[in-house]
């Protein structure tokens, strides 16, 4: 059965009316991770068969990356309701470069096709990458991963970067200067078929690589990880399809969790995963939210009371992610003192709180570390830290969406404000968080 992941009445359904000041309470469903699901989509190109992936969330991101892969000849099956995606990769053609430029500027999954495509075809088309304007968000440490495999990058194209591989890829020592994420499933992606050994030093170790490592071992790749954050490839001559489940999405059970707090709701969030969430929850506990963890997932609530200050810094895993930070700093304006959050990872993450001073809340950047993590923008012209005054009580107004998990924060923000919110750009949010206006009115959300 084909079905388009996110429904088309949401597509046009770009503006949303929040009545806020009630509570968020009942029970919810995450399914897999955005982070995970669209890469393990992509490992599917690397084998000439049949991969099933299950607990796949109705998000964009997986309904582009379906037609990015359709785009280079795979058969994509979606069923939106069962969550499962069912990739035939048996025959894998080179992509008409107008028709993967119309995808161009939708996310920033196109640059790992090049391994896999490199292997199956020889050469790649990457369009101009989207995702969120978070920072500058350069892609140099993947060309220079490609580079020391034997990849050739031109990157003459006016609309992209072609690569190729004339000699095929071959195994190398990398260190990735900064443990990026989309740099070290590149890494993986393109070293499981190259020819000899491929070592990964500084390499990042987030629960969703540790489930592409899981779901390219199943497809018959030798793949081990140290302790110190190095990545060990001994290529192999081909692979096979794979049938995986994916791991639940942890930035959208911390954001729901980030509702439950500053609406003072309580929620359950199904599916949540303790072991992939310790240091939020240890976070979430010093503020003085409630959690219950059970087989089923966790219930999170405000135990009423006044919640406490924080400080935190973002970090890569196992650190505070960053992509937990914008929901938090929502719940932290109804903290009572003074938090501090500096973010680590991206440059420019704090765009998002201009609205939210405008609604009532006290949030003042500083260029300066306000903390002890090494951070590449000390001394820089970014303003990475945030100080967080509260309680203040928030008011409703008229926001738009600036990025996916900022837009999140704003949707919480007008849920726990008093009156009347216009959000507009929503369908920013549909990239991914599944069915969140459904989730809402579950919750007991006044919204239309
Ligand atoms: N970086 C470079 N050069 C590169 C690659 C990254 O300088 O070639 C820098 C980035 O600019 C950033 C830092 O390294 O400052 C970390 O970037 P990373 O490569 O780790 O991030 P990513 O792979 O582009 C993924 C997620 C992000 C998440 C980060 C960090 C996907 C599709 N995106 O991005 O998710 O914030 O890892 O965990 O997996 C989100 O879901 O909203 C989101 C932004």
């Amino acid at each position: 059965m084909m079905t388009n992941l996110v429904k088309s009445d949401q597509k046009s359904d770009d503006v949303i009316k929040v009545f806020g000041g009630k509570p968020l309470e009942g029970s919810i469903r995450v399914r897999g991770a955005k982070n995970f699901v669209s890469k393990a989509m992509v490992a599917a190109l690397l084998a000439p068969g049949t991969s099933v992936l299950k607990n796949v969330p109705e998000i964009r991101d997986v309904q582009v990356v379906s037609d990015l892969l359709r785009l280079h000849g795979v058969q994509v099956d979606v069923n939106g309701a069962e969550g499962i995606v069912t990739i035939d990769a048996s025959h894998v053609e080179l992509a008409d470069v107008a028709d993967v430029d119309t995808l161009s500027g939708s996310s920033r999954i196109p640059i790992l096709f090049s391994g896999p495509l490199l292997h199956r075809l020889g050469e790649a088309f990457i369009p101009a990458l989207g995702g969120c304007r978070i920072g500058d968000r350069p892609i140099d440490f993947h060309l220079e991963t490609l580079r020391k495999l034997g990849a050739k990058v031109n990157k003459e194209h006016k609309d992209g970067i072609h690569i190729t591989a004339p000699d095929g890829l071959h195994g190398a020592k990398i260190h990735l200067p900064y443990p990026s994420v989309g740099a070290t499933e590149q890494t993986l992606l393109a070293a499981v078929l190259a020819d000899g050994k491929t070592e990964l030093s500084g390499a990042a170790i987030e629960p969703e690589i540790m489930d592409l490592v899981a779901v390219l071992q199943k497809m018959g790749a030798l793949i081990s990880v140290d302790v110190d954050r190095t990545i060990r490839i001994e290529g192999v001559e081909s692979l096979r399809g794979y049938t995986h489940t994916s791991l639940t999405d942890r930035i959208e059970a911390a954001s729901w969790a980030s509702a439950a707090l500053a609406t003072h709701g309580d929620i359950f969030v199904k599916g949540a995963d303790q072991d992939d969430m310790m240091t939020f929850l240890n976070v979430y506990r010093r503020i003085g939210g409630e959690f219950d963890v059970d087989d089923n997932g966790i219930r999170f609530w405000h135990p009423g009371g006044d919640l406490k200050p924080v400080a935190i810094e973002t970090d890569v895993h196992p650190g505070f992610m960053t992509d937990w930070q914008q929901p938090l700093v929502v719940a932290l304006t109804q903290a009572k003192g003074l938090s501090i959050v500096h973010e680590t990872v991206y440059e420019n993450r704090f765009g998002f709180t201009k609205p939210l001073v405008q609604m009532g809340a006290t949030i003042q950047l500083y260029k300066e570390c306000l903390g002890s993590l090494p951070c590449r923008f000390q001394q820089r012209n970014f303003e990475h830290s945030a100080v967080i005054f509260g309680p203040t009580p928030l008011e409703g107004r008229d926001i738009d969406v600036p990025d996916l998990r900022g837009g999140f924060s704003h949707l919480i923000a007008a849920l726990t404000a008093k009156g009347e919110s216009t959000i507009h750009g929503i369908s920013l949010i549909d990239r991914g968080y599944a069915d969140f206006r459904g989730k809402l009115r579950a919750l007991g959300a006044e919204i239309i």
